[in-house]
């Protein structure tokens, strides 16, 4: 990954704002771009669980009904998108094309365009239409990255724990990320 590498971070409406919120502040200080994009649920969600508001990023939080954006096209390359957390609602949408919005349009053109789509599933129980719309954008090209933490590490806060999730995105994004969390076998 190059230092001008270009990342799209898309809030759907699942509980679990903090994994977007770790995400974002990680990212914020590389030298990596980032475009932030929230659905009206996940802006919902957002407030209700987190304690800063989303618009505290220093950049725009784009509109999921906005699709003059330049990574709406595949035309423009930008090297990621993770959605984060995912909705099953928006899992259903991408997995089966419904670029309806702009969240669920990134999902279609970074699969088109065999781009990174790291898609990040918050939801218990799956139904089987969950695990068939997984195994569906697998086959697509998606990594499909659920929120769960890993304990090997003994985290001892909360955020230490999310920062178990965030690495293997980061890992996925190609990104070092020695400050976030302890490896497996140091
Ligand atoms: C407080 C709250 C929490 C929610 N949590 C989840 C969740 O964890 N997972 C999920 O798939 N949907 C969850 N939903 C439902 C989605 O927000 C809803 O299906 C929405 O239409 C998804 O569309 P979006 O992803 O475009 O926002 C939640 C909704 C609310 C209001």
């Amino acid at each position: 990954m190059d230092a001008k590498n270009r990342t799209v971070v898309a809030l759907s409406g699942a509980s679990g704002a903090i994994y977007a919120k770790q995400l974002l502040d990680f990212l914020v200080t590389t030298p990596h771009q980032v475009a932030i994009v929230a659905s009206e649920h996940a802006r919902q969600i957002w407030d209700a669980e987190m304690g800063i508001p989303l618009t505290s990023y220093d950049r725009p939080i784009y509109d999921v009904r906005d699709f003059s954006v330049p990574f709406a096209s595949g035309s423009n390359v930008w090297d990621a998108c993770v959605v984060v957390p995912c909705s099953m609602g928006m899992l259903g949408r991408i997995a089966n094309g419904l670029a309806d919005d702009l969240i669920a349009r990134c999902g279609d053109v970074f699969l088109k365009e065999r781009r990174k789509l790291i898609l990040v599933p918050r939801e218990t129980p799956y139904t089987a239409i969950h695990l068939e719309n997984m195994l569906k954008v697998t086959h697509a090209g998606a990594v499909v990255l659920p929120a769960s933490p890993s304990w090997y590490g003994k985290p001892q806060t909360l955020e230490q724990l999310v920062d178990t999730v965030i690495a293997r995105i980061v890992d996925h994004l190609g990104i070092p990320y020695t400050p976030l969390t302890k490896r497996w076998g140091g």
